[in-house]
């Protein structure tokens, strides 16, 4: 009995063209489903030659928990009000539950993935961003050394999205910022967020293509509100000569695949006017 591959498995399996060598910063949303196709993309990806970094969030399981311990939460701006028991709460999933589980899903779709969060070799620092938002912060640095040393020795790089002040005090912050200013620092070639809606819409329909221009006057106007905000302004900041940024519907089958191949369906890409 043989166990090779029959032709369909194996032009499924082949290896993708032209990602090679790239770079991926992909943010998983956090209300994206769990039985969804990324491991297998990411695994597909790595065996291709692709460099991967996943940045998870993990919105609705931290609002799960924290109405388990009884406490409320409360947005600004689209960003969650921190203080030390929602910080602590806010780590546990993110670092915990969340990292691992991404992680071990991509091993046993058949890659190869370590997590990390903020705190490994100082990875991720921020100041605090704003009193009113309490221990959540801004980026002042992201050190790309750990990840570089696990992108060249083969590995998917998870990261759970805390960083650590100058003080040691750990700090919540945006996944949507932290995988724009990972995909700022390696100079990636892609960013994509995958999110719960199939892109960017403007009440009517999903709007395919936004320079910074339209982007900015949707977010002014309030069309782009709430979780979106902080996606759109990770996007701008990313968004560079070469570097393709999307927002895109992670609960399709194979989201990841074509978006990097660029296939249909591909959400909301944004373009330098
Ligand atoms: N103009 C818009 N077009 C599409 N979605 C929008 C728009 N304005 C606001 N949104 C909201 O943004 C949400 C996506 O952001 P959200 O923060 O909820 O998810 P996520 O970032 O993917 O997950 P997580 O926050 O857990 O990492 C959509 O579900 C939608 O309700
Ligand atoms: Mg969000």
């Amino acid at each position: 009995m043989s166990n090779s591959p029959t032709p369909t498995e194996a032009l499924a399996l082949a290896p993708l063209r032209g990602v090679s060598g790239k770079t991926l910063v992909l943010k998983l949303g956090g209300s994206v489903g769990r039985e969804d196709t990324l491991p297998e993309d990411v695994t597909r990806l790595q065996a291709s030659g692709a460099r991967v970094v996943v940045v998870h969030g993990g919105g609705p399981l931290i609002t799960a928990w924290l109405d388990r311990t009884g406490k409320t939460t409360r947005f600004v701006n689209g960003l969650r009000y921190t203080d030390e028991e929602t910080l602590d709460v806010v780590r546990m999933v993110l670092a915990g539950l969340v990292n691992g589980e991404v992680v071990n899903r991509i091993q046993a779709a058949g890659g190869r993935a370590v997590g990390l969060s903020g705190a490994d070799d100082g990875m991720l620092r921020a100041t605090v961003k704003d009193p009113e938002l309490g221990l959540v912060g801004e980026i002042s640095s992201v050190n790309r050394k750990p990840i570089d040393l696990l992108l060249d020795a083969g590995y998917v790089v998870v990261i759970a999205p805390v960083a650590v002040a100058a003080s040691a005090q750990f700090l919540n912050i945006n996944a949507d910022t932290v995988a724009g200013e990972v995909a700022r620092a390696l100079g990636a070639d892609q960013l994509i967020f995958l999110t719960d809606v199939p892109g960017i819409s403007d009440g009517d329909r999903v709007l395919r293509e936004l320079t910074p221009n339209q982007a900015d006057a949707l977010m002014t106007s309030g069309v782009v509100g709430g979780g979106m905000v902080p996606k759109v302004q990770a996007c701008l900041r990313a968004l560079a000569k070469g570097r393709m940024t999307q927002i895109v519907d992670g609960r399709e089958a194979h989201a990841v695949l074509n978006a990097v191949q660029n296939e249909v369906s591909a959400g909301t890409r944004f373009v330098l006017a």
